[in-house]
């Protein structure tokens, strides 16, 4: 059974073990997020857990891949588990309307530790964050991802997205092409 769960100190452990296998929770920072976490976690644990889930945005702002500073968003994640830290799903979004800025791509990201995909954990990890999405109000999510990446497509289709279109991510993230979906909530 896979289920998401809020980041607490029982998971750590094994979520700290997952980073140091190689695995990385961002998929625009890559290693370079990896490194920076578990910094974080070996400095003050509890505080980087709570930086992981923000609903009222009280973190420091966000800095994009060319070094351009935004304002963090309202946000959480979540961490895939399976009694072992199998990913990682975030969820941010604006208060009181769904659109989002045009240098956020999408208002939830995912992914699986590579040792454990193909078994269905992205799907079933996107559908329980619908339901916080819900929660929170919002009447459809978009999310992002390459035309390149099939997998995530799936991901999305399978929990009733559908394709609005093609876009030119920002120059920030090097202006690269990308498909944005829409799944209403
Ligand atoms: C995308 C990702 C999250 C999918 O995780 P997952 O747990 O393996 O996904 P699921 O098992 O729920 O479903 C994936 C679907 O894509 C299929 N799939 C997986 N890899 C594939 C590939 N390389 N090519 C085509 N289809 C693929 C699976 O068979 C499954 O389809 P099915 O339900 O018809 O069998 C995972 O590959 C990942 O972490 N990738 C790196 C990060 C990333 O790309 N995140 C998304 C950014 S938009």
């Amino acid at each position: 059974m896979v289920e998401i769960v809020k980041p607490a100190l029982e998971y750590l452990p094994s979520y700290k073990a997952a980073l140091e296998r190689g695995w990385s929770s961002d998929n625009v920072r890559l290693m370079d997020a990896t490194r920076e976490q578990l910094a974080a976690i070996e400095q003050d644990p509890l505080a980087f857990l709570a930086s992981l889930d923000d609903p009222e945005a009280k973190g420091d702002p966000i800095t994009l891949p060319d070094g351009t500073l935004v304002p963090r968003l309202p946000g959480f994640r979540r961490w895939i588990w399976d009694g072992e830290a199998s990913g990682s799903i975030g969820f941010r979004w604006q208060n009181g309307t769904a659109e989002l800025p045009s240098h956020v791509l999408g208002h939830i990201g995912y992914a699986v530790v590579p040792w454990k995909r193909r078994r269905g954990y992205a799907t079933q990890a996107l559908r329980l964050m619908l339901d916080e999405a819900r929660a929170v109000g919002l009447p459809y999510v978009e999310i992002t991802a390459k035309p390149g990446n099939p997998a995530s497509h799936k991901v999305i289709l399978a929990n009733g997205g559908r394709l609005v279109e093609r876009f030119f991510e920002d120059a920030a993230y090097g202006g690269v092409e990308s498909l944005r979906f829409r799944i209403e909530l």
